[in-house]
């Protein structure tokens, strides 16, 4: 440190010396705040998967109270005769089924119909937690996803395409290329993506709601669901006229180039006229 120190006094007189250090406050400064940014804006990482027996508890009061009218008291389903409320059997479906279906207010199911409509969730996150954690503990299913599995933040460009071809491959027969939606037979739909969570998202690729497919993990690998995941995101994302892509941080990436590279470029403009000027000339 004292070297680097010296050494930068031994060439302050130098012409570019100023502008050295300026730009380097540029970028402590400008790093600095991208730093908090992404610190700020990445997801706390949770501990998904503790399950105590309190929370199996809690779990199925809720179940009792708020789901067993149609899916039956041991959520082994209640046999439609003709009546579309009573529900299936949800053994076995795993927490993802019933983190997606609460979680996206589909769940408890209000009235009979073709399907059950995204609504405003009636559970909070803690609730969800517990109901998915009692269902997981009847019977062997598909699990919630980690942050690190819908991490599509992560992904490249070259992911983002990628996950785009599988998109098409897979999923725009229903949902339409840029997830917009459509309708299908008997009054059902695939309803348009906008600003579904990336988790849920992945759930319903585990979990295939309805008419959905299941796309298990043989089928679309989890890094691939996660491209899937970052396409649909970037789609949603436009217009976005080629910014710099920052893993999804979008304008800050950007901010800070220009703030190092363009500001930088103005100061060496200044000091260079500074230094060749009409004055500096009448000087000599
Ligand atoms: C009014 C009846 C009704 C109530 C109440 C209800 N459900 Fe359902 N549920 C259904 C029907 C019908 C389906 C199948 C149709 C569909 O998925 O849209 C279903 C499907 C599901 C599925 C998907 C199963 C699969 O195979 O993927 C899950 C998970 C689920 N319900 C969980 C719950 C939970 C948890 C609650 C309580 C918070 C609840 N449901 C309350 C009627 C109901
Ligand atoms: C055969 C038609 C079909 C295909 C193919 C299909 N989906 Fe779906 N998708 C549906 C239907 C129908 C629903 C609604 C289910 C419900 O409401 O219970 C749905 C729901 C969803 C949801 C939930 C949206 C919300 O509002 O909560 C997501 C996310 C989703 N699909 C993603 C995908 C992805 C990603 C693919 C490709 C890997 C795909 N789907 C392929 C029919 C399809």
């Amino acid at each position: 440190m004292r070297f680097s120190v010296r050494k930068l006094s031994t060439r302050r007189r130098h012409p570019l010396a100023g502008f050295v250090v300026l730009m380097l406050a540029l970028i402590v400064v400008g790093g600095g705040a991208y730093a908090v940014q992404t610190t700020a804006l990445s997801p706390a990482s949770a501990a998904d998967d503790t399950t105590s027996s309190r929370e199996l508890d809690a779990g199925r009061q809720l179940f009792l109270i708020g789901c067993a009218s149609c899916h039956g008291v041991n959520a082994q389903g209640i046999g439609t005769k003709d009546d579309k409320n009573y529900g299936p059997t949800l053994i076995g479906v795993g927490a993802a089924a019933v983190d997606f279906q609460v979680g996206t207010g589909r769940m408890p199911m209000a009235q009979s119909g073709p399907q059950a409509p995204r609504k405003t969730p009636e559970y909070d996150a803690e609730e969800v937690r517990q109901l998915s954690a009692y269902i997981a503990s009847l019977a062997p299913g598909p699990s919630i996803p980690s942050s690190e599995d819908t991490d599509y933040e992560a992904a490249s460009t070259e992911d983002v395409r990628e996950g785009g071809e599988f998109f098409r491959t897979n999923c725009t027969a229903c949902h339409n290329s840029v997830g917009a939606g459509g309708a299908l037979p008997d009054g059902r739909y695939a309803p348009k993506l906008d600003g579904v969570s990336a988790k849920h998202i992945y759930e319903a690729m585990l979990t295939g709601p309805q008419q959905m497919p299941v796309f298990g993990d043989s089928v679309i690998t989890p890094e691939d669901k996660r491209n899937v995941i970052a396409y649909i995101k970037a789609v949603q994302d436009q217009p976005n006229y080629g910014g710099l892509a920052g893993g999804g941080l979008g304008p800050v990436v950007d901010g800070l180039f220009t703030w190092v590279v363009g500001i930088g470029v103005l100061v060496g403009f200044a000091i260079w006229i500074g230094a060749h000027g009409a004055r500096v000339k009448k000087k000599r």
